[in-house]
């Protein structure tokens, strides 16, 4: 078990800060004290706030640790020019992040990187703990983490503790897979692209930045995490679950074929099935408020 303790890392570079988690995260980091700079690459459309400022990349200050989430939304059609953006955002972006922190007289403590359960490939039913081994081998998305992890961890050579998270679907009504659907869902229709026995590595938006408040704060948290709730549901139960709570009228599985206009790799990506468990988080004794599925839905519908 690890002691949770609080850390004195008080100055916070978030890239991304402006995107879907690192919205969240500002939140949650300037409500425990921490001063955040978020870097966008326009600083100007951001607010600032008490303990939030912004400014590109090129004027990063010096600071305590770095969040890098930035990076081209992966959802779209995946045509080449798509695909070169997702790709060139993550690596030449972390490249240059990596020159940033390398011109620094003082490094930062710690830098936790993003990268996502798509470094995996379809392995049906079977446990993905940590242990198991990349697929750089594998299809884009594969490929595109493996890359990108490997360039976040250039800064271990400057001396950085470096926390790989391999982020699963993030589920919060406000954005996301879920906040995606939300709208469709209360006029009681759900249609989700999956086969119905395919494992969904979720977690809830509240946990992701639980967790990277988390590895911020201790020293043990170390490579590549799996940053997903400890059970993955099969996409059936995941419907069924919602279902008590919507009452559907219309509920279904899209087949493979409505989505092929998104680029055969992309459905590669959505028609897969990964049973990711966070095996390493569970080891240190990180605490999930929303480890199941059905414990999540409960904590959004308190009065059904
Ligand atoms: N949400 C998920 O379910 C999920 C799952 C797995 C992994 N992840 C990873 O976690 C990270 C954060 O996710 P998110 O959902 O918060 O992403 P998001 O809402 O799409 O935000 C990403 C941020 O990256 C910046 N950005 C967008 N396009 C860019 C480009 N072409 N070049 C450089 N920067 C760009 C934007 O900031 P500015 O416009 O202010 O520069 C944006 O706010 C992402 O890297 C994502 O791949 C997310």
């Amino acid at each position: 078990m690890v002691s949770s303790f609080k850390s004195d890392l008080m100055k916070v570079l978030i890239t991304g800060a402006s995107g879907f988690v690192g919205t969240a995260l500002t939140q949650k980091l300037i409500q425990k004290g921490y001063e955040v700079i978020g870097v966008s690459r326009n600083p100007m459309k951001q607010q600032d706030r008490q303990g939030l400022r912004w400014v590109t990349l090129g004027n990063a200050p010096e600071t305590d640790a770095v969040i890098h989430l930035a990076g081209e939304n992966v959802l779209g059609i995946w045509i080449e020019s798509k695909k070169r953006r997702v790709y060139q955002s993550r690596i030449e972006g972390t490249r240059r992040l990596m020159e940033t922190i390398h011109s620094w007289a003082r490094k930062p403590t710690v830098l936790i990187g993003a990268s996502a359960v798509g470094i995996y490939e379809d392995h049906g039913s079977e446990i993905i703990e940590e242990n198991h081994g990349s697929d750089s081998e594998g299809g884009f998305l594969a490929q595109v983490c493996h890359d990108w992890e490997s360039e976040n961890r250039k800064a271990e050579k400057q001396g950085v503790r470096v926390v790989l998270t391999r982020i699963g679907l993030v589920m919060d009504p406000s954005d996301g897979m879920l906040g995606k659907q939300w709208r469709t869902m209360k006029c009681r229709v759900c249609l989700l692209p999956a086969k119905p026995a395919d494992y969904l590595p979720w977690i809830s938006l509240e946990d992701l930045v639980r967790l990277i408040i988390y590895s911020l704060e201790n020293n043990q948290v170390q490579g590549a995490i799996n940053a997903t709730a400890p059970h993955p549901i099969q996409a059936q139960e995941w419907m069924d679950e919602l279902d008590r709570y919507f009452k559907f009228w219309i509920k279904g599985f899209l087949p493979e074929f409505f989505l092929k206009p998104l680029g055969k790799e992309f459905c590669q990506v959505l028609y897969s099935s990964k049973r990711v468990v966070p095996r390493k988080l569970l080891d240190l004794g990180f605490e999930f408020s929303h480890s199941t599925w059905q414990k999540y839905l409960a904590s959004l519908f308190p009065d059904s």
